[in-house]
């Protein structure tokens, strides 16, 4: 408690509490959409008829698997609600939005930055000056956007057969299940592998960086982290308007238990994937 209400250690704050929440859900279901797809597609493996008992069955785990569909379908749209919300009161068009020195979007600095971290990696440059999204971190973003768009659409074709048989042929059942099932093992690879290596297992933020839960940074790791979107704000005389004051130390114990939690899962998850793709693949 030592460090509340003291003006020199507030924190600066980096995501709003709707963006948390939307994280923390995503994290859910896509924890229980990776757990029951990979228990659906690897139903002739032991570990997944011992799992499947676990979750109450075969047809449970497929019922699971819709329910955490629908929360993740909910997290996208509203994600897309609040961007349409934060044009029309922060930004005012989608040009300033999607093309302001903050944007999602790649630009030439990303390349720099690219070139930059390859060279910072051979120990022949410095750290780059990233700004308030990093290029993985961007490349992270779009690959949810490709994500939901492609394994959500193979989805719901394999749950209403019915109604996407009205327009198309039949094979596309088969199809769809295929596309659904490989890029569900793409994105489950990625999430556990590249994603967790790039966000927590960095020697700058091993074993965990809890930012998209608690939403703060210290100044220090802000400065080192981000330093363009720094010295910009402190160019800018804006600083003060994001500094807010910690979380209370149950908080963070909290945050990180649940943290814990998702990363045994998921490298749970590919320990899983591995074996079965090396040992037990039909
Ligand atoms: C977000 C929207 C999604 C929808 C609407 C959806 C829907 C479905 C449906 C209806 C099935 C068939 C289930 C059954 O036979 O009972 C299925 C299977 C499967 N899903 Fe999803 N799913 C979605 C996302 C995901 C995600 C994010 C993953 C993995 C990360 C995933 C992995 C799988 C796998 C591996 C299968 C088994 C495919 C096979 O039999 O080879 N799904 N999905």
């Amino acid at each position: 408690m030592e460090t509340i209400n003291n003006p020199e250690a507030k924190e600066y704050l980096r995501f709003s509490r709707l963006n948390r929440i939307l994280h923390i859900l995503m994290i859910v279901s896509f924890i229980s959409l990776a757990l029951t797809g990979m228990t659906l597609k690897f139903s002739y493996t032991g570990w997944a008829v011992l799992l499947s008992h676990l979750l109450g069955g075969f047809e449970t785990a497929g019922n699971i698997h819709r329910a955490a569909a629908i929360i993740m379908f909910g997290v996208f749209f509203t994600h897309i609600y609040d961007l349409t919300r934060r044009k029309k009161r922060e930004f005012g068009s989608w040009k300033k939005l999607l093309f302001g020195p903050d944007t999602m979007l790649f630009t030439k600095k990303d390349l720099r930055d690219f070139i930059g971290n390859l060279k910072w990696f051979l120990g022949i440059g410095p750290r780059p000056n990233y700004g308030r999204w990093t290029y993985w971190e961007k490349f992270d973003y779009f690959a949810v956007f490709w994500g939901v768009f492609v394994i959500g659409s193979t989805g719901l074709t394999l749950w209403f057969p019915e109604i996407f048989t009205l327009m198309f042929p039949g094979e596309l059942i088969n199809v769809a299940t295929i596309i659904h099932s490989d890029e569900a093992l793409l994105a489950t690879g990625f999430i556990f592998t590249v994603h967790f290596f790039n966000t927590h297992l960095r020697p700058e933020k091993f074993p965990m960086d809890i930012v998209v839960f608690t939403g703060r940074m210290t100044l220090e790791e802000f400065k080192h982290d981000k330093p363009a979107e720094y010295e910009d704000l402190v160019k800018k005389g804006e600083l003060d308007k994001f500094l807010v004051e910690p979380y209370p130390p149950i908080v963070l114990r909290t945050v990180r238990v649940f943290g814990w939690i998702a990363l045994s899962l998921g490298f749970s998850i590919t320990v899983w994937i591995i074996y079965a793709m090396i040992f037990a693949y039909r």
